[in-house]
């Protein structure tokens, strides 16, 4: 197993049934069923709104600091056994606070997990909040002030939920505003919307990264300007599957993405949902779209590369990825 970043996934899709039903019964919140089996069955999606609204209505079991600290404390320990060593995690501010959770509750719960982790599960991890593009732009930007008292506790912002009829554009002010405070800035993009939607990720938003990109594919000037500025794509296969972004695995674009020189990593968005974390995205493309070793290789290094993480701790991690420990510079 290779080590990899993680630098694509919601913790709150991380949430499996087990923890939800635990979590339910914590806080006295009824549940459709409390049968593990029987919520695994509902997990099945016509499209990304089908599950955008199982994935909503579950967050309602999240109440208090220690579900939140539950939650990652969950991912991360899943995430070292799959080889992450970096974890950059959304999570979706917007919506706890619209089920009247305070921020401080989501923010002291989530950092107490990732302090601990480096420690307990050796996975070094930051958080990055996401928009909800769908709830529109003076939503975002309530988000984001109620957000920066804990400045400290996250490193960007992104943008997310339902992609179509929401485009980037929509955002420029409150990611200026998000840029002007040093966050970094990344964007959900060309997972349903087109090209289009991409290009203004990058010309409005001014994103480091575009989360899924699969339909920039459709566009050969796009795919010049993602190949020549080297922005990464966070690429998350076995989501797009369970969300009929491609048909079957064996059609997908990363085959083609990869020989385009594109920098590509693979990821595992809500892998509570989409039956597999991000190893088993590396196992699945593998098998499915015969991608070679030196494929898997190149998309690890590629996740080192484009997280955010400073310059010594991803030659570190790169260096161990090689084989090439230095003696000097041991992984933090
Ligand atoms: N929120 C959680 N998962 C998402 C996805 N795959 N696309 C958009 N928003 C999301
Ligand atoms: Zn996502």
């Amino acid at each position: 197993m290779l080590p990899k970043a993680e630098l694509h996934v919601h913790i709150e899709g991380t949430l499996e049934p087990e923890l939800l039903v635990r979590l339910a019964a914590r806080n006295a919140i009824a549940l459709p069923t409390t049968d593990v089996e029987a919520l695994r069955r509902r997990y099945r999606f016509s499209d990304l709104q089908s599950f955008l609204d199982v994935y909503y209505e579950s967050q309602a079991v999240l109440r208090t600091e220690e579900d939140f600290y539950d939650l990652a404390g969950a991912y991360l320990q899943r995430a070292a056994g799959q080889g992450v060593r970096r974890a950059e995690i959304f999570f979706d501010l917007q919506q706890h606070l619209d089920n009247e959770i305070e921020a401080g509750t989501v923010f002291s719960g989530l950092d107490r997990a990732l302090r601990e982790s480096r420690e307990s599960h050796g996975v070094d991890a930051a958080l990055i909040m996401c928009f909800l593009r769908d709830r529109g732009p003076e939503a975002a930007m309530r988000a984001l002030r109620a957000a920066m008292p804990f400045r400290d506790r996250f490193i960007g912002v992104g943008l997310d939920s339902s992609e179509l009829g929401h485009p980037p554009s929509r955002f420029r002010d409150v990611f200026a505003a998000a840029a002007s405070e040093g966050l970094h800035r990344v964007a959900h993009a060309g997972e349903e919307g087109g090209p289009d939607y991409v290009w203004e990720a990058l010309d409005d938003l001014h994103v480091e990264r575009i989360d899924h990109g699969n339909r920039a594919m459709e566009d050969p000037a796009l795919v010049e300007r993602l190949r020549s500025e080297g922005i990464p794509l966070t690429v998350c296969p076995l989501s797009n599957v369970a969300l009929k972004v491609v048909d079957r695995l064996d059609e997908h674009v990363l085959p083609r993405m990869l020989a385009e020189g594109l920098c590509v990593t693979l990821n595992s968005d809500d892998p509570a949902y989409f039956g597999g974390y991000v190893e088993d995205n590396f196992v699945a493309v593998r098998e499915h779209l015969g991608l070679d070793e030196q494929a898997l290789l190149t998309m690890a290094a590629n996740s080192f590369d484009a997280c955010f993480a400073d310059e010594a701790r991803r030659e570190a991690w790169k260096a161990e990825l090689h084989g090439t420990s230095s003696g000097s510079a041991p992984v933090p």
